[in-house]
């Protein structure tokens, strides 16, 4: 059975839900489930902004077959090719033969590349700034390349102001019948996934976002269609806002993420005495053990807060295993900008650290203190100066707000 949400009066959310995945893109976990969305313009002619997931198609077919009526499926505008919005199209063009398809040249490589039906007979091929009339709504397209895959572009209607973002301004999350971001506490209950979609499918591409950002700064949106996620008509500009802050790899605010791993417990205890420390001076902490947090959760903190502290234990003489996967993520994810400590732990010959602060010099503009700590198994009290020092590098670089 069919289950809609309208948007306006012509334009109608026809995805859906999953709740069953566990995890997003095989890494990343959905504990809320994902939405896909697609959604349905009824102009003079009718038009799909994107497909969605295999795991949906149903209800996605039912969405589109009874919104559509007798009228046939004119046009799909294809803003990104991964699969989790594209798996259905093909199908899409067998149930509607006659059906145009509104995309780049890039686009059709990869339609060419997923897929075996003829694309070059009905592709209409758009560049940067053409428009497209549907009868009432102007459809004008924007290149977002690597936003986060090369092909992907967007459209502007300039008719009732209405932004399809593609990936861009996505959230994990399932809607739960809710399609607006002001019908449910996003702040509360969804600013983390937000943030969590970005640092993740998108952190590493902030000069990409920053040119888009550029491209739709002077339009005047009214609605924010993106693939996954809630549409938004209210307070977009502080979403945007979040968006110029994350892909400028600007911290949302002061605080240190503490990222610790320890075999036995002596690492954690120096990284415990460190986060005490530091409430000790009124400055945030927070703490992951990266053997138990996903490293996905933990390079979500590293976006939002100011400063980070790696303290690993050396293994095979080496970085803790799941330390070396966590720095590896930050490195690729491409952050920047961050205030970084070590401490390092081994019990006859201690390189974690050494190991990490060369791969975190691969990263632009951190400030990697000086001040370290070099354990030989445990902590000791005549240790807890370098604790301090720690401290009081880190205190002079948090920017207070008195
Ligand atoms: Fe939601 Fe890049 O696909």
């Amino acid at each position: 059975m069919y289950c809609l949400r309208k948007i306006t009066d012509d334009l109608t959310w026809v995805g859906g839900n999953d709740r069953r995945l566990a995890m997003f893109e095989g890494v990343y976990s959905v504990p809320d489930g994902v939405s896909y969305n697609s959604y349905l313009m009824m102009d003079e002619k009718t038009v799909l902004f994107d497909t969605v997931d295999k795991a949906i198609s149903k209800v996605f077919f039912e969405n589109l077959t009874e919104m559509l009526g007798e009228r046939p499926l004119d046009y799909l505008v294809v803003h990104h090719m991964e699969p989790d919005h594209s798996f259905t199209l093909e199908e899409v063009v067998l149930r509607y033969p006659n059906l145009k398809i509104i995309c780049n040249t890039k686009i059709v490589t990869m339609i060419k590349q997923f897929f075996d039906f003829d694309i070059d007979s009905r592709a209409i091929i758009v560049k940067e700034g053409d428009v497209f009339s549907t009868g009432k709504h102007q459809l004008k397209f924007y290149m977002a390349p690597m936003v986060h895959w090369p092909e992907v572009m967007m459209t502007y209607d300039t008719t009732d102001g209405i932004l399809f973002s593609a990936d861009a301004f996505g959230c994990f999350g399932a809607l739960n019948g809710a399609i607006f971001a002001d019908e449910v506490d996003f702040q509360q209950h969804y600013m983390k996934e937000a943030r969590r979609y970005y640092a993740n499918i998108i952190g590493k591409y902030g000069s990409q976002v920053q040119a888009v950002l550029k491209k739709i700064a002077s339009l005047d949106i009214r609605l924010l269609c993106p693939l996954h996620g809630f549409v938004w008509r209210k307070d977009i500009d502080q979403y945007v806002e979040k968006y110029e802050r994350w892909s400028s790899y600007t911290p949302e605010e002061e605080g240190v993420v503490i990222a610790y791993a320890s075999i036995y417990g002596n690492t954690e205890n120096a990284a415990e005495i460190l986060a005490a420390r530091l409430w000790d001076r009124g400055i945030k902490a927070v703490m992951f053990d990266v053997s138990v947090t996903p490293a996905s959760d933990i390079i979500t903190s590293a976006f939002q807060y100011s400063h980070l502290v790696f303290a690993s234990t050396t293994y095979n003489n080496g970085i803790f295993v799941s330390m070396e996967a966590l720095i590896f993520d930050i490195v690729a994810h491409n952050l920047q900008n961050r205030t970084v400590a070590v401490i390092e732990n081994g019990s006859w010959a201690p390189v974690s650290g050494k190991l990490i602060r060369a791969e975190l010099e691969k990263c632009k503009n951190m400030n990697i203190l000086e001040n370290k700590l070099s354990i030989k198994s445990s902590l000791k009290k005549n240790q807890m100066i370098e604790i301090d020092a720690i401290v009081d590098a880190i205190e002079e670089t948090i920017v207070k707000n008195k």
